[in-house]
């Protein structure tokens, strides 16, 4: 039986740091009101010459060299954004070319905050069928070119970034079981509801969310998608040695953990100093984690993710 396991892991995130107090400089705001309200603290911020591609490929890198795998041997890249380079061509295939990898299959996923589990388990399936045996899997974006700087309710929440895993074929178990849901009817409580047409912006080209009702619904379905990804796998939440929800808010991963009934403990928290970097921020959150020795070799790790769409999944994972 063929099964998929990760095996190296990388961040790339930019080099500039904006704090709460750099933010309440721009904006009618202030470090005591994000710190209780979300738990953030800083975030990074790509300088205007970054892309998603240039994070995606940093990233690639630090996994790579983890894993000790040659970049020639990556058949699959799987890219998950919501802030692309271009329309087209994909990120993947950009940031393929910027690696030096020439014919592997490469594509985006676009998930929104899900997007990194979204991607992870289709790549799962491409190995587990045996058409692939070693995959660059990335979250990278660029959420401030999509922020409405002068609306302090959404541009406070969110950073840039980038996380990426090599997942290679195995005969042992790596990724244990995946669960991805989605629901287009609540597409309007978080959106960027615009296009280009006839070389103009319709609609608009920022981030827009009801932040009351987001929060309700990803503490509803974190807890649901683990409870159901726990039973594909046939395991418990005493199972798990560590929680990597998606990190949009403290208060969300606090609450999720509690509902579960998991020690805050077994909790991986970067929000506080990646703000929240959609698609990047549960492969930043591992690698961190992997980095600081929290997480060892047989370790069980539940990866959530729940964003825009509304879209959300998880992946339970034996290190
Ligand atoms: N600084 C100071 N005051 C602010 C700020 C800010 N940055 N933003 C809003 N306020 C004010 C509002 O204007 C409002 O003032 P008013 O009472 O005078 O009208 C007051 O603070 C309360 O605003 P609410 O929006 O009701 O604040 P709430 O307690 O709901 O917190 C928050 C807002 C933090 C966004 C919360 O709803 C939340 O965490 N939602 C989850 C959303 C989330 O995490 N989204 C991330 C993207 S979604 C995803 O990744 C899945």
């Amino acid at each position: 039986m063929i099964w998929s396991r990760i095996v190296g892991t990388g961040s790339g995130l930019p080099a500039k740091i904006v704090t709460n107090d750099d933010l309440a400089k721009r904006m009618d705001t202030s470090d005591e009101w994000i710190r209780t309200r979300t738990g953030i603290r800083q975030r990074h911020i790509a300088e205007p010459s970054q892309t998603s591609s240039d994070l995606g490929a940093d990233a690639s890198r630090a996994a790579l060299a983890a894993a000790r795998i040659n970049p020639q041997e990556i058949d699959l890249i799987i890219v998950a954004t919501a802030t692309p380079d271009y329309i087209f061509p994909s990120t993947a295939c950009i940031m393929q070319a910027k690696l030096g990898i020439k014919g592997c299959t490469a594509f985006d996923v676009q998930a929104v905050c899900s997007g990194f589990v979204y991607a992870l388990a289709i790549a799962d399936k491409f190995i587990r069928s045996g058409q692939n045996r070693c995959a660059l899997v990335v979250g990278t974006e660029v959420y401030s070119r999509i922020l409405d700087w002068n609306d302090r309710g959404t541009a406070v929440l969110f950073g840039d970034g980038a996380g990426a895993v090599v997942l290679k074929a195995d005969s042992k178990p790596g990724i244990l079981g995946s669960v991805l849901h989605a629901d287009g009817s609540y597409a309007d409580i978080l959106s960027v509801p615009g296009n280009v047409c006839g070389g103009k912006i319709v609609g608009s080209p920022f981030l827009r969310m009801e932040g009351q009702a987001v929060f309700k619904f990803a503490v509803k379905v974190l807890d649901e998608v683990a409870r159901e990804t726990l039973a594909l796998c046939g395991l418990a939440t005493a199972d798990i040695d560590w929680l990597i929800p998606h990190q949009a808010n403290v208060r969300i991963l606090e609450a999720t953990a509690k509902k579960l009934g998991i020690e805050p403990s077994k909790l991986i928290v970067t929000v506080d100093r990646h703000g929240n970097t959609s698609a990047a921020s549960v492969p930043l959150a591992l690698d961190l984690a992997i980095r600081d020795g929290r997480i060892k070799r047989g370790h069980k790790v539940m990866l959530q993710g729940v964003g825009g769409g509304f879209t959300w999944g998880a992946s339970l994972v034996e290190m």
